[in-house]
């Protein structure tokens, strides 16, 4: 056992040395052939590239959470009663918001329900619905509204882009 673990250390010694030395060498000659160096050049642009993307990417994520975390609260407070925290409604009462392609569809149609109301028949994962939303164009901010449909849109597995402010303010009946 302890032999062994000498092996190891020994084995591990001699290859971080290989490693080191075969860098050394590398960086030493600078007789690279041209297709070396358009490796290394597009290897090191895409590494100044990448930091960029990400950055933009988390600032992304950070808008976006910022108008989940409102839209959450939104949603608990006037949408759950009826809809669910989990988005999944009651079958035969209120449709389920969570894999519903309407709320993912047409962004512009989500707002004007949500302003608006919406009753009627209607077909949501193979069950009727006949009931009464209310309007929330009253009783909600353009911005609240913004950010519920938000919220909805990218929650319980949902995937569609956000809603701002003057996305809502556009809509008209
Ligand atoms: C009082 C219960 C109730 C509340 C509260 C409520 N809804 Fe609804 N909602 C309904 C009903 C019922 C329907 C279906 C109307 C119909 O049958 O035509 C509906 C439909 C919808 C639809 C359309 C679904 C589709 O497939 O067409 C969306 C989107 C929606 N609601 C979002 C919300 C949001 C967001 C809130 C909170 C701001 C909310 N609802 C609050 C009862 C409610």
């Amino acid at each position: 056992m302890e032999r062994l673990s000498k092996i190891g250390l020994v084995g591990l010694a001699l290859m971080l040395a290989l490693a080191a030395c075969s860098k050394s060498s590398n960086s030493g000659t600078s007789s690279t052939t041209s297709s070396e160096a358009t490796a290394a050049a597009s290897a090191q642009a895409s590494a100044a590239a990448s930091p960029e993307a990400s950055a933009s990417a988390a600032a992304q994520v950070a808008q976006n959470g910022a108008a989940a975390a409102d839209g959450g609260k939104v949603y608990q407070t006037n949408c759950s009663s009826c809809h669910q925290a989990t988005g999944e409604g009651l079958v035969g009462s209120f449709p389920p918001l969570a894999g519903n392609p309407v709320v993912t569809g047409d962004a512009t149609n989500v707002i004007h329900i949500l302003k608006y109301g919406l009753n009627g028949k209607i077909q949501v994962a193979g069950h009727t619905y006949n009931g009464m939303m209310p309007a929330w164009g009253q009783s909600l901010s353009n911005a609240d509204i913004a950010a519920v449909i938000t919220y909805i849109r990218s929650s319980w597995g949902n995937k569609a882009s956000a809603v701002t402010e003057a996305d809502v303010a556009g809509v008209t009946q």
